[in-house]
């Protein structure tokens, strides 16, 4: 796609009062807060001191969420949990598989998030193996690392989409393909990818995909999503339940379980109603920007960045190939937290996770912004590895 690099900030950048102040560039955490969340939230008070308690309406916003994610991950409604977190979802899908049968080993990639890692680790009280997938030392695992991990007692491979240490994007299609030859199911962490890049669950192949909208989706915080594919859905009963995952919310029998048929039987209790409004306002504005046109954006900033940072003598330590990477570069740093720091004190908001400073462009960053990062990198060279 070929990209005019201020076309699609000087459309949007206004709606984003944040770069009134700052150079926002940090949106692998969260995403720069906009006009039309905002309203989103003044809406949901509105509407709360308008109406009471309107639960119907509410009822509906979370609907309205589930349809919208349905179609950003080109899923079926009802193959979709909403959830209030990455790791509600996860762990309602992990409370729900068994481990016998032979498949008794979750396969998990050394680049996954916390929560990921944690509760898979959680589930070795109820006898599961856990096995690693160790990182080569040039910061990627390649397949072939995936293929010497999985086997016949492999029940489910977890593996990122994008690493938020380093910012590497994992071939999840071929570590897919390869599970599923072995009989193994596989659970993709989208949530440094959403937003930042077109995600269909068909073309990765996964079985399960998780992730929220506080970051390249312009949400906020409280709300994930666990896709889960449909003729899976009713072979997985959670024991990590709740009233809004019975097949009759409203019936309130306390004398059975009976989840719902489809993917909501992976929520829980009362959904994050203020959240859901975010969320709903988020989608609708990343899918009004277009997600294809701010991946080709990104690339072109990454690209300035990269060359900036090949002058100073930096290390990038988020590969180079297109194949290999996405929105978050990262850069090795002597002090990454005074690195961090320095950036603050120039008006410019990054983060760190290890050695690496992340540099992580959207839709709303300029040339401009990416030269006030080089700019301020030069002027602190003496943080750089
Ligand atoms: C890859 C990844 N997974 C999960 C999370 C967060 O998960 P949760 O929604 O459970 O807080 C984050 C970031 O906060 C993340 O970067």
């Amino acid at each position: 796609m070929a990209v005019d690099i201020a076309s699609l900030p000087g459309r949007i950048r206004h709606r984003f009062p944040v770069f009134e102040q700052r150079v926002y560039i940090n949106s692998c955490s969260q995403g720069a807060l906009s006009d039309s969340v905002r309203a989103a939230y003044a809406q949901y008070l509105d509407d709360w001191d308008e109406h009471g308690a309107p639960w119907e309406y509410w009822v509906g916003r979370l609907e309205a969420v589930r349809t919208a994610v349905a179609s950003l991950v080109n899923a079926d409604e009802d193959e979709i949990a909403v959830t209030t977190s990455v790791s509600a979802g996860v762990s309602a899908l992990a409370s729900g598989l068994r481990f016998d049968e032979g498949r008794d080993t979750v396969v998990v990639s050394d680049f996954e998030f916390p929560t990921i890692g944690q509760i898979w680790h959680a589930q070795e009280r109820r006898g599961l193996r856990v096995v690693h997938v160790p990182a080569e030392a040039n910061g990627t695992i390649q397949l072939e690392r995936f293929a010497d991990a999985i086997d016949e007692r492999t029940a489910l491979v977890a593996t990122t989409h994008a690493c938020f240490r380093n910012g590497l994007r994992l071939d999840v299609e071929g570590v897919a393909r390869l599970a599923h030859e072995r009989g193994a199911l596989v659970l993709v962490d989208a949530y440094q990818t959403v937003g930042s890049l077109p995600i269909d669950v068909r073309v990765l192949g996964c079985d399960f995909l998780a992730a929220g909208v506080l970051k390249y989706l312009l949400g906020s915080a409280g709300l994930g999503f666990l896709y889960c594919r449909r003729e899976l859905v009713e072979t997985i009963e959670p024991t990590a339940t709740g009233w809004f995952a019975d097949r009759n919310i409203f019936e309130m029998d306390i004398h059975d379980y009976s989840p719902a048929s489809t993917a909501r039987r992976f929520e829980a209790g009362t959904p994050p109603v203020p959240s859901t409004y975010a969320a709903i306002a988020g989608i609708e504005l990343m899918q009004e920007i277009g997600i294809a046109e701010t991946e080709a954006h990104v690339r072109e900033l990454n690209a300035l960045l990269r060359d900036g940072l090949d002058e100073l003598g930096a290390t990038a330590v988020t590969p180079r190939e297109p194949e290999l990477s996405g929105a978050l570069l990262c850069v090795r740093s002597t002090d990454v937290n005074a690195l961090v720091g320095a950036l603050e004190d120039q008006g410019i908001v990054t983060s760190c996770r290890d050695d690496n400073l992340r540099i992580s462009a959207h839709c709303y960053n300029t040339a401009e912004d990416v030269q006030a990062v080089l700019d301020a990198l030069a002027a602190r060279r003496d943080l750089l590895a």
